[in-house]
């Protein structure tokens, strides 16, 4: 009998800018404290990219770029890159064919992938698609957000919340077993009214009024999706251990979006998972969106090992949620690949 292929990571690749925001700069720009930030959302610092005319592509091509140098391949290698992203350099072409350029992947193919906060998931669910299907090798999935180009720095209930940064993941074909195993992933486009940016689409082109009224920014009414949010990535998260036949003793890590850290507690805690099981970054990098689950992994790489569960887990505006499990399939402590 041959074996199933399902989708291992095999590498991670990240790249967070230098400036750091804190929350004490923060205090100087609008009525808020890092106290209140603290404790209502458990951010302390983000990452901001400055400069004129960068990108998301600034950020998601380095942390490709160290992708395939860990992992030891030419970006000429790569089959497909499929960049999850709410804030593309521009509306067309897609980022992940600017990214392709800068890095020289030049046979690959790629698209952009819109799903807010849970872009990740619905990546890395699509890509590994592709390589179960057998037809493709080596597919990148990049994360990539510059909140700061949609944030109105004038808006405290929003500035405090978001950052920028960039993760990738290399996902290959694999006959073990090792992998993403599963996914459950959901849309409910009647959460729009909630958190959204009102112009600059096709519904309402870019326009000095629209300028003027600042609709250009993320509006997001935070309580309320806050409500949706604490139940969607919980609930999820439980119902994926369910149909795995999995309790929260049988996972390494939880590897949650970082929103808000009582989102975090709350999804452990319906999952019974202790918190020195959930790996945790906001108060470095505030949610950067897109990036928050896979920079997660770039900092706890080291610490994951070979056949570790891991439960990957987001809720985004759109609404977007979902949950996804794999099997990790290296040990990057003893620089040991056993994926392929
Ligand atoms: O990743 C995409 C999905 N997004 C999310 O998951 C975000 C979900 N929402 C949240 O995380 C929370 O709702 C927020 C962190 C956005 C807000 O926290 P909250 O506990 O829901 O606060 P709130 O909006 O109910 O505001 C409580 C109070 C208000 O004052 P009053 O009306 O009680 O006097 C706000 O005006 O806190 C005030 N407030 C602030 N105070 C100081 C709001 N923002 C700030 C601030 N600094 N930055």
């Amino acid at each position: 009998m041959s074996n199933k292929i399902t989708a291992a990571i095999t590498a991670v690749g990240a790249y967070v800018p230098e400036y750091r925001l804190t929350n004490k700069e923060l205090e100087t720009m609008v009525d808020t404290n890092d106290e209140w930030i603290k404790t209502r959302t458990g951010v302390e610092e983000r990452r901001i990219l400055k400069g004129e005319n960068m990108g998301v592509s600034e950020m998601g091509a380095p942390a490709v770029k160290e992708l395939c140098k860990k992992r030891g391949i030419d970006p000429s290698e790569i089959d497909c890159l499929i960049c999850c992203t709410v804030t593309p350099d521009m509306s067309f072409p897609a980022t992940a064919n600017i990214i392709c350029y800068k890095i020289g992947a030049v046979n690959a193919f790629g698209f952009d992938l819109s799903a807010a906060c849970s872009g990740f998931l619905f990546g890395v669910t699509t890509g590994a698609a592709f390589i179960e299907s057998g037809r493709y090798n080596k597919v990148v999935v990049v994360g990539t957000d510059k909140m700061s180009a949609i944030v109105d720095y004038t808006d405290r209930t929003t500035c405090v919340l978001f950052g920028d940064a960039a993760g990738a993941i290399l996902l290959e074909p694999n006959e073990e077993g090792y992998g993403v195993l599963d996914s459950l992933l959901k849309v409910d486009g009647s959460g729009e009214p909630f958190l959204h940016m009102k112009a600059g689409g096709s519904a309402r082109p870019a326009s000095f009024e629209t300028v003027a009224a600042k609709e250009h920014y993320i509006y997001q009414e935070g309580p309320q999706v806050f409500k949706f949010a604490v139940k969607g990535m919980a609930d999820i998260s439980y119902e994926l251990l369910e149909r795995n036949k999995l309790t929260g003793d049988d996972i390494a890590w939880l590897v949650p979006h970082q929103a808000n850290k009582r989102i975090i507690d709350a999804t452990a805690n319906r999952m019974g998972l202790s918190m020195d099981k959930v790996m945790i970054n906001i108060q470095r990098y505030g949610n950067t969106t897109s990036a928050t689950i896979p920079l997660c992994l770039w900092e706890w790489e080291s610490k994951l090992k070979k056949g570790d569960l891991i439960v990957l887990s987001a809720f985004g505006g759109g609404f977007t949620w979902g949950a996804t499990l794999i099997k990790w399939a290296y040990n990057t402590a003893i620089g040991e690949l056993l994926a392929t």
